[in-house]
């Protein structure tokens, strides 16, 4: 589904970050954001720290956005801001319309209990609570019925896999299980908006995938609107609709993991996907046959499959595959179409040209 079509549950507008003795001088007029590299600069040179600058982006209803940057480049401080856990300095945040920064403390607390779930970096557990009731208490909150907590409690401790560990304490846990814990906390209240801090990070791969992939399946039933960070570009390719790349404070390229991959605004983002397989990002669209039409006897796939998916298919079936678009039939993928695709990204990632021809919407 197109991004752009879609309703916007959240909008961050111009919001800046500062840490700072006295920051709001800085803010006395408007800030142009052509200015705002500047600003940043004479900030740092006063010894402030712009942790957040001039950060625009939408989140559509049901969409995940992926923020991505390296360690202090001021993702966890964007998404605090999101909540006002952390208090902006400047700019806009806007959920459903409405003004978050605008909103009194009760307003937001009811917002946060009832609106807004989060997984934080730091698990934010409470240690002194059993990961049942750390998984409970939010509900609690919200007024749920003893009953309909201990059901949602159990439902969550089951999909996120803590089951038998229920009377156990934080202090008892391990970091992964630490961190399940916190996301089964955030699931349980059915947030409308999911914020998660690389809720995945504390994991080994193979859980980590299973993680994904839960995630995912939930995300398809649930249809949440979520800002999710990583540090993983492989983990942003499976998972997000589009990602926005930070560096000190700033918004460096957004856009689909297809198109930062494919048209990478810079080093800096070049750096984060360059060790993504091509195999993962091209999709059945991309590699077409253009010398074949589909035949009735071809096996069919999706034309978003990726080529990855459709490897072992093709081992077996050496007249190809039809990839299919609404239902219809729009080309053939070969093994050897799919060989020709990938030596062509392979040689335009090698050149310093940017790449064209791949779709990346
Ligand atoms: N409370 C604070 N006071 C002063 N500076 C802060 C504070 N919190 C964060 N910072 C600074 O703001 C910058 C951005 O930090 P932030 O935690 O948002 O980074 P991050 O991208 O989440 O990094 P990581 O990947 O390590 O989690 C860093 O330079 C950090 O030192
Ligand atoms: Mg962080």
């Amino acid at each position: 589904m197109d991004a752009g079509t879609r309703d916007i549950k959240l909008s961050c507008r111009h919001l800046w970050k500062v840490y700072a003795a006295g920051a709001a001088p800085y803010f006395k007029s408007e800030v142009a954001s052509a200015e705002a590299g500047e600003l940043s600069r004479r900030m740092r040179e006063d010894g402030a720290i712009p942790a957040a600058v001039d950060v625009s982006f939408d989140v559509h209803q049901g969409e995940i956005f992926v923020i991505m940057g390296l360690s202090g480049s001021g993702k966890s401080t964007v998404v605090r801001c999101l909540s006002r856990l952390v208090e902006p300095t400047y700019g806009e945040v806007l959920l459903d319309g409405e003004d978050l920064l605008k909103a009194s403390q009760k307003e937001l607390i009811e917002i946060r209990r009832h609106k807004m779930g989060m997984v934080f970096q730091n698990f934010g557990l409470m240690p002194h609570l059993s990961v049942f009731d750390n998984i409970a208490f939010p509900l609690s909150l919200q007024g749920v019925p003893k009953a309909e907590r201990i059901e949602k409690a159990r439902r969550v401790i089951e999909l996120v896999g803590l089951e038998g560990r229920e009377t156990s304490f934080p202090r008892q846990l391990s970091g992964g299980q630490q961190q399940r814990v916190g996301i089964a906390r955030s699931l349980a209240i059915e947030p409308e908006l999911w914020f998660l801090d690389e809720p995945f990070s504390a994991l080994d791969p193979l859980i980590r995938r299973q993680m994904q992939d839960e995630f995912l399946r939930i995300q398809r039933t649930l249809k949440k609107s979520i800002v999710f960070i990583t540090h993983d570009f492989l983990e942003a390719l499976r998972i997000a609709d589009r990602m926005m790349i930070m560096r000190d404070g700033m918004v460096v390229q957004m856009g689909t993991p297809a198109q930062l991959i494919v048209n990478p605004a810079d080093d800096y983002v070049a750096e984060f996907t360059e060790d993504v397989p091509m195999v993962r990002v091209l999709t059945a669209k991309d590699v077409l046959d253009k010398s074949q039409t589909p035949a009735p006897c071809m096996p069919q796939q999706d034309a978003s499959c990726c080529v990855e998916e459709l490897l072992p298919l093709l081992a077996s079936q050496r007249a190809g595959i039809a990839a299919v678009e609404d239902g219809k039939p729009i080309g053939v993928v070969t093994a050897a179409s799919v060989i020709a695709a990938l030596a062509h990204q392979d040689q335009e990632r090698s050149s310093d040209s940017a790449p064209a021809g791949v779709s990346a919407s």
